[in-house]
């Protein structure tokens, strides 16, 4: 599954799923812009660690939210390196409380960062993939988006609402060989899951048939297929990657 002559842009690539997919991607040939917006140090890191396993990189820094700086973003990278052939839309936040007593701002950031984030930076890459009639966009959805979960409205929401984006812009783009696909983790190791407190993660892995938390290495390597040639032929769909602790669709 070789990416040679790709370039890729993962945003909230600096950490967690992210960088796990930034590392994957890279491995793979892509050359890789690693999106973050507030944490430098994160992003250098997984710029070096590509580096110093021989691959290629550069870091892109601005907020998915912002489509200003989202527009500024992409013409930089096309006019450095060239127009985007993988986007993968993973930035996500987390803003938790019980509705009654969330406020609008927790809702708007939440379904700003990883609701309009990916319709921001789609737009901004999609035009670049149909002239090229080859693209591919991945978009981090979330078991919560399917199950539910108290505390999280803003956040499933976004999250559902992602599956939608996902289906109406694989039809609206497929005519130009541009696949758009979802991939939906469970829970996964990162800084977004370790401050629940232990029991909580006791009672997660009780849902889990495969036992176990999962660990971005495990969301990268579906990412890896969607973006890769040997995935032609699906559009529209979601990958689960949660230990089984949700299996419809
Ligand atoms: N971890 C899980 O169990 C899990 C499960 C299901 C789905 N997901 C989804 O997977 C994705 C990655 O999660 P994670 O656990 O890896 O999160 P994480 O460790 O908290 O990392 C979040 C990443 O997103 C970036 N980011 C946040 N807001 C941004 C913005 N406005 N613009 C650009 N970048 C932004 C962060 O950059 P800075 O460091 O600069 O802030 C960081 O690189 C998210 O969409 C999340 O909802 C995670």
């Amino acid at each position: 599954m070789t990416l040679a002559g790709k370039i890729a842009l993962v945003t909230g690539g600096s950490r967690g799923i992210g960088r796990a997919v930034c590392l994957r991607l890279a491995s793979m040939g892509a050359d890789v812009g690693i999106n973050y917006v507030s944490r430098p140090g994160a992003a250098e890191e997984t710029l070096a660690v590509i580096e110093a396993a021989g691959g290629a990189a550069f870091i892109s820094q601005f907020d998915v939210a912002d489509a200003t700086a989202v527009a500024a973003a992409v013409k930089a990278i096309t006019a450095d390196r060239g127009s985007v052939d993988i986007l993968v839309n993973n930035a996500g936040i987390t803003r938790d409380g019980l509705m009654a007593r969330m406020r609008d701002d927790d809702w708007d950031k939440v379904l700003d960062t990883n609701l309009k984030g990916a319709f921001l930076c789609s737009k901004a890459v999609m035009r670049g993939m149909m002239k090229k009639r080859w693209g591919r966009i991945i978009n981090m959805t979330s078991v919560i988006g399917f199950l539910g979960n108290a505390g999280q409205v803003n956040y499933g929401a976004a999250k559902a609402g992602l599956v939608g984006l996902t289906k109406s812009m694989a039809r609206e783009l497929a005519a130009r060989n541009v696949t758009v696909n979802c991939v939906a983790p469970g829970y996964i190791v990162t800084d977004m899951t370790s401050g629940l407190p232990g029991e909580i993660q006791e009672a997660i892995k009780l849902q889990i048939p495969l036992g176990t938390l999962g660990q971005p290495e495990d969301v990268a390597a579906a990412v890896a297929f969607l973006a890769s040639a040997d995935c032609n032929y699906m559009t529209g769909q979601t990958l689960h990657v949660n230990g089984g602790m949700y299996m419809g669709n």
